[in-house]
């Protein structure tokens, strides 16, 4: 296995922000599918307020991730990545960061023309961006549904991935993971 040198690696508050982000998505888009399905009542309203503070959380863990790369405080890709692979995870880590923006921002505004406020664990609302509109929230709610479903796609090319420098035990697994 290819030894991988210090700053080669993420930091302990990358991977912990890393791990935390992937089970949040991975639940998310369960819990948002189910939330049309649901019977009106406590608990679609549970679900949803749940989705919606978790996703809010997401949004601001990925600002947070983006504001460290734009610091430099994140790894360089990788040396044992052939060009290929290299232009490949750039464009799927790009697609992951803009989705974990763009989709939880699309559910923001469609909460808002619904016509409530969108809120975060009970302790404080996000700003009103939008009055209330429900033909457009529906609308907003189609997109916010093509977010979810682009993220899917982006993750499992992501994990695919993951999964062949596993195998291949070319130390890029490790960057990841906690430890040495
Ligand atoms: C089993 C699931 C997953 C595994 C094994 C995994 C593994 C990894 C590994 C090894 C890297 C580092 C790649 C490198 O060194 O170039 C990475 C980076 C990344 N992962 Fe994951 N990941 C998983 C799930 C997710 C999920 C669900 C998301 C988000 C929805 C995600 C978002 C990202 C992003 C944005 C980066 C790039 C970080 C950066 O350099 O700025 N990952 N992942
Ligand atoms: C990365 C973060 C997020 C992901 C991956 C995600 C994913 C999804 C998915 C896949 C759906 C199902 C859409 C449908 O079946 O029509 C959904 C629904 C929903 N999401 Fe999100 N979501 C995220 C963040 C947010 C945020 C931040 C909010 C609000 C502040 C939000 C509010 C909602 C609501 C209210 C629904 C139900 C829409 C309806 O009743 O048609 N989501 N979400």
């Amino acid at each position: 296995m290819i030894e991988v040198a210090g700053p080669q690696k993420y930091s302990a508050l990358s991977i912990a922000i890393h791990w935390v982000v992937a089970i949040c998505v991975v639940g998310l888009v369960p819990a948002g599918l189910l939330i049309p399905r649901l019977d009106e009542g406590p608990v679609q309203e549970a679900v949803s307020t749940t989705h919606q503070s978790v996703g809010i959380l997401v949004l601001f863990l990925t600002l947070l991730r983006l504001a460290l790369r734009v610091a430099g405080r994140m790894p360089k890709p990788s040396a044992v990545l052939t060009p290929f692979e290299r232009a490949a995870s750039r464009v799927t880590h790009f697609s992951l960061y803009a989705l974990m923006i763009v989709g939880p921002v699309i559910g923001w505004l469609g909460v808002n023309a619904y016509g409530e406020d969108a809120s975060f664990f009970g302790l404080f609302k996000l700003p009103t961006l939008f009055a209330k509109d429900e033909a457009l929230s529906d609308q907003i709610f189609a997109l916010h549904l093509a977010c979810g479903i682009l993220i899917v796609l982006a993750v499992v090319a992501h994990v695919a991935a993951a999964f062949v420098h596993n195998v291949r035990d070319d130390g890029v697994m490790e960057r990841m993971l906690p430890g040495r």
